[in-house]
């Protein structure tokens, strides 16, 4: 990886810079100042509308009282059970999950539904249903809807037991919607020969709330919309603003109230008092959501579970430990620039101590991957405040490209800052492949190529145990 050049903020040493920029420009036309790669890729800049509610992909499965909107996510925190999810309309049916592999019997387990209004929207009947005690690597059929109304039936594959040198492949994709963008987007990643197992999405989900009202069925034609998808894999859920839903305009003040009734997380497998941030192990990484909605500040639930939960992590069993949060903290464009420094402020420290790999967030609708950058030595007292070069940090990635209806945000800073290895406004996925305890493989596909076109890509080496890139 490129090193970084130390960025001056004292004003004498801005000039003096700004001099020998001068200098550069007459004597060679270098960009002395700018960072990594701003890509210079000709995209399509149109935002695109929603995807209309006739659309195939929000089509309402045939048959009476038919399941719909089926979800599933890890639902412990080893990777032994699996919560489905899914809605009936018509009537509640039943909350049972009838599942079996190819060579066993017949089990069945028993969820809960649950609904909700939202001004005047009633939801349908929203049933979670955990399947516990399931073999690893293992190939599980599921049948919903049992009990006398209409069946359907999907499939998942169970991750792997933990260990150090298993190799797994994670989708990353954040800020998804229901547009046409956002078709294309999941499309992508379905066909992306990298061959995703799971998907850790960095929030922003349906984007209802920008319809009049937060018109909850747009939450409904989301869930149909990425069921081909979600129904098969587990997608690991972080809560983005777009998941608030406060409108007290409306009577509406119970934050994240859709969310929380649709989208079920295993929060207390890893003690977590609050579905917004939890953990879950998956392979050979251990995978921390936190919630940049929730309060973060000292001796907060979250602050404190944090503190715990990275002193807890065994990077000798879990070797990749990775952060999913909606709000980046190293962003470099102007739209939403410095919303995540409050938090940054907070755990930045604490993510280096524990020597961190990744961390993945959306927010941005756009693409940037950072170099290993820490702004960790700044005191009241003695300032010194800027990215320097750090190879205990992470590397953060904003991946809020999904496509949905606020479109792109292209709007940079100018010059591009060192720690920004490579930013671009083009909707896409990433997908990052782990090989062993050293070594995982990312890549950054934009929607305008072909599903095999790399358009970013890195090796990353571990932090623990292969610190010297
Ligand atoms: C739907 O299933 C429920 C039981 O889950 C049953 O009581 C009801 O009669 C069924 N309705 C129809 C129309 O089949
Ligand atoms: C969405 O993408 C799928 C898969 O490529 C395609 O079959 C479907 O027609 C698309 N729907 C819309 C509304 O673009
Ligand atoms: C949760 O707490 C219990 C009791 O203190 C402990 O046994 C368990 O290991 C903890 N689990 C995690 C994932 O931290
Ligand atoms: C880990 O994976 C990398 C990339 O595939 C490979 O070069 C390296 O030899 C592997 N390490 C071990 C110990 O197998
Ligand atoms: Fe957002």
């Amino acid at each position: 990886m490129m090193k970084i050049r130390r960025r001056a903020v004292d004003p004498a040493v801005m000039i003096s810079c700004c001099y020998f920029l001068l200098v550069v420009i007459i004597i060679g036309g270098a960009d002395f100042c700018n960072g990594g790669v701003t890509s210079r890729f000709v995209r399509r800049l149109q935002e695109s509308p929603d995807m209309p509610l006739d659309s195939d992909v929000f089509r309402v499965p045939p048959g009476y009282n038919a399941p719909q909107q089926v979800h599933i996510t890890q639902g412990d925190h080893e990777g032994k059970a699996m919560i489905v999810s899914w809605v009936t309309m018509e009537e509640p049916g039943s909350s049972t999950v009838t599942f079996w592999t190819q060579t066993g019997k017949k089990k069945s387990a028993n969820g809960r539904a649950t609904s909700y209004h939202y001004y005047t929207y009633r939801s349908g009947y929203i049933h979670h249903c955990t399947l516990r005690r399931l073999e690893h690597s293992t190939k599980y059929y599921y049948e919903v809807g049992t009990g006398g109304n209409t069946t359907r039936q999907f499939w998942f594959k169970t991750p792997p037991e933990v260990g150090p040198d298993v190799p797994f492949t994670f989708g990353l994709i954040a800020d998804l919607g229901q547009t046409h963008d956002s078709n294309d987007t999941l499309t992508h990643y379905e066909n992306n020969p990298m061959g995703g197992q799971t998907v850790l999405f960095a929030g922003d989900l349906s984007y209802a709330d920008r319809y009049p009202n937060h018109d909850n069925v747009r939450w409904d034609t989301w869930g149909r919309f990425v069921e081909r998808s979600t129904a098969y894999q587990p997608w690991i859920w972080v809560t983005g603003n777009h998941e608030i839903d406060y409108a007290p305009e409306i009577g509406e003040t119970e934050p994240f109230k859709p969310f929380t009734h649709r989208y079920h997380v295993p929060h207390k497998a890893s003690n977590s008092t609050s579905p917004h941030w939890y953990s879950v192990k998956i392979a050979s990484a251990y995978v921390i959501v936190l919630s940049s909605y929730s309060a973060y500040g000292k001796y907060t639930p979250q602050t404190q579970w944090l503190q715990k939960e990275l002193s807890n992590v065994d990077r000798s069993e879990t070797p990749w430990l990775i952060v999913l949060m909606h709000s980046p903290w190293y962003n470099s464009y102007d739209h939403h620039y410095m919303e995540g420094e409050t938090m940054r402020v907070m755990y930045e420290p604490l993510l280096v101590q524990y020597r961190v790999d990744l961390v993945f967030a959306g927010h941005v609708h756009a693409y940037e991957r950072s170099e290993r950058v820490s702004n960790i030595a700044y005191r009241i007292v003695s300032g010194g405040c800027r990215p320097v070069e750090d190879d205990n940090a992470p590397v953060y990635i904003t991946i809020g490209d999904g496509g949905n209806s606020e479109g792109l945000v292209t709007d940079m800073t100018e010059p591009q800052p060192e720690y920004s290895a490579y930013r671009e406004a083009s909707f896409g996925h990433a997908t990052l492949s782990i090989k062993n305890r050293t070594h995982a493989f990312y890549n950054w596909h934009r929607n305008q190529d072909g599903y095999n076109v790399v358009a970013d890509s890195v090796w990353f080496h571990n932090r623990i145990w292969l610190l010297n890139d």
